[in-house]
């Protein structure tokens, strides 16, 4: 029997990268899925990747920063399968590569929209769900960023940050439960969002990395799923690096 036998899951950007090979992972060790996505084409493209699997899941388009949406995602995973879980906070967006002085208020707003209150949203709605049935595993894709802050890129560190905030927060709120709320923080993934920042910054945050390599989707989903897991049981509020050495706290 696969680990996630029985259980329910919501996977926020889940149509591509690294979102993808989580809820890839969680489906084929048993979990039905809620892929959760602004794109609807390649969403189905999920739906039919994840179909050849044999894995039952759903998709919900819509943008993570709506709260309409994080009220019908709930909505939706009840009414189809009765439970919810695991949340994946995993939609996040780069966000342009500028200097500060050069980065406007709405760009730092349509950042902040995504990676913190897509997060905030899902889980006020998620959490009660979680709450009646006293168990539930929340994953928060935070960032290296996050940590160590990526100069040019303060939307995106500053929201990183922001994440880790969050699951702390979250993770003491709800100890005493059967809820454990954790986050990661990758260093750099091949995936489309590499295509949001310029070459030059790519390259810089290559090189700081001491592996000297950039790390696979599947190994964030190892580690992710890990966290998924009831084996996850005595930690909560808490930040798993998986950045190849570059991070130094
Ligand atoms: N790839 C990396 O190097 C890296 C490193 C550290 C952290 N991360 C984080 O991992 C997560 C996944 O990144 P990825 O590399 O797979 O990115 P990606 O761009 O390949 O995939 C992101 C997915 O999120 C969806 N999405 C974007 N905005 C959305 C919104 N507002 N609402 C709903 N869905 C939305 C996209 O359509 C896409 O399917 C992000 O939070 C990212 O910040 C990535």
């Amino acid at each position: 029997m696969g680990r996630f036998q029985g259980k329910v899951a919501v996977v926020t950007g889940a149509a591509t990268g690294i979102g993808l090979g989580i809820a890839l992972r969680l489906g084929k060790e048993g979990a039905r899925i809620l892929v959760v996505d602004i794109d609807r084409t390649i969403g189905e493209q999920a739906i039919d990747e994840l179909a050849k699997w044999e894995v039952d899941a759903r998709l919900e388009v819509g943008d993570v920063g709506d709260e309409n949406l994080a009220h019908s995602v709930a909505e939706q995973a009840i009414t189809t399968w009765g439970q919810i879980d695991i949340l994946i906070n995993n939609a996040g967006i780069a966000g342009e590569t500028a200097d500060i002085w050069a980065t406007s208020p709405n760009e730092m707003e349509r950042v902040y929209r995504c990676n913190l209150r897509g997060p905030f949203l899902l889980c006020r709605s998620i959490i009660p769900h979680m709450l009646k049935r006293n168990f539930g595993r929340i994953v928060n894709i935070a960032s290296i960023a996050g940590k160590e802050g990526n100069p040019r890129m303060v939307p995106y560190s500053a929201t990183k940050a922001a994440v880790i905030g969050l699951t702390k927060s979250v993770g003491k709120e709800l100890a005493t439960t059967g809820i454990r709320v954790n986050c990661v923080t990758p260093a750099v993934v091949r995936t489309r969002i590499l295509d949001q920042i310029a070459p030059k910054q790519v390259d810089y945050m290559i090189e700081r990395i001491p592996m000297k390599r950039t790390g696979f989707i599947e190994e964030i989903a190892a580690l992710a799923t890990w966290l998924a897991s009831e084996e996850c049981s005595f930690s909560t509020g808490g930040v798993f690096d998986i950045s190849g050495g570059r991070a130094t706290y």
